[in-house]
């Protein structure tokens, strides 16, 4: 079965033109990760934003948004997102956290207009986007386990954390309609192509397993910048790796889905 036709029948589709239909009460979510904005870079990201404003109704960012965490990296973001006229709601990455200002970059962001999310829902257009960043640990039965040294052990507490927090987060849905919006990834599918040497430190099942406890119409992430775009919770929740440097069906950085 085409991809298409699957997440018809799922009561979501895929989109790969770029104009908007209205009227039919389908969202057109543009979701796109890993942006990894520097000082100093050449790269600009507002003709993107503007062309995403043209297809789609509101922006998606799935983490790293900027390269080090570094204030002024979100300042040149927050410039970029003016070119944006829809809303853009997302999460952050580790790369967020790295320079210790994840405060100032939140902040930032916020007052640019992002609904920045971390372990929240937000409703836009009648669709609940539930955000969280998650955290490394592994997958399935090779995940990393709360054993042995206290160092290990708060690994493994900040995984479950993170899992607890997109439950807490899923339980406050009002709307029929979720997307669900991550930096790491949930399920190993959607990272296949990194070193296999690194998939524990590309995310954890802990999130898939909370995910399907509930019924949501996709999930995105980022972080595994050599992944692929597709993949399915072991409930069968579509999963998509958004990362700038997947090739998507778009032939664009970022991914187009209706809900
Ligand atoms: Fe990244
Ligand atoms: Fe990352």
């Amino acid at each position: 079965m085409p991809a298409s036709a699957a997440l018809e029948n799922s009561g979501m589709t895929e989109r790969t033109r770029a104009s908007k239909t209205d009227g039919n009460g389908v969202v057109r979510i543009a979701a796109v990760g890993d942006l990894h904005v520097e000082e100093g870079a050449q790269t600009s990201y507002r003709e993107l934003f503007g062309e995403v404003s043209r297809a789609a109704d509101i922006l998606v960012l799935a983490g790293d948004l900027t390269n080090l965490g570094k204030p002024r990296e979100a300042e040149l973001l927050a410039e970029d997102l003016r070119a944006c006229s829809v809303p853009v709601v997302g999460v952050l990455g580790n790369h967020d956290y790295e320079s210790g200002f994840v405060e100032e970059v939140s902040a930032t962001l916020r007052q640019a207009g992002m609904h920045l999310l971390d372990g929240q829902v937000t409703e836009l257009m009648d669709v609940g986007f539930v955000g969280v960043k998650g955290f490394v640990g592994g997958f399935g039965p090779r995940m990393l386990g709360s054993f042995g040294e206290p160092a290990i052990k708060a690994m493994v507490a900040e995984s479950v954390s993170e899992a607890m927090r997109l439950e807490n987060a899923m339980r406050q849905v009002r709307t029929k309609r979720t997307l669900v919006i991550l930096h790491y990834a949930p399920i190993p599918e959607t990272v296949a192509g990194e070193p296999p040497e690194i998939f524990p430190f590309l995310g954890s099942s802990r999130l898939a397993e909370t995910i399907d406890r509930f019924k949501v119409s996709a999930v995105v992430h980022g972080h595994a910048h050599r992944g692929v775009y597709e993949g399915r919770t072991p409930g069968g929740a579509k999963v998509y790796n958004v990362a700038m440097h997947i090739a998507k069906p778009t032939g664009r950085p970022y991914a187009l889905l209706e809900i």
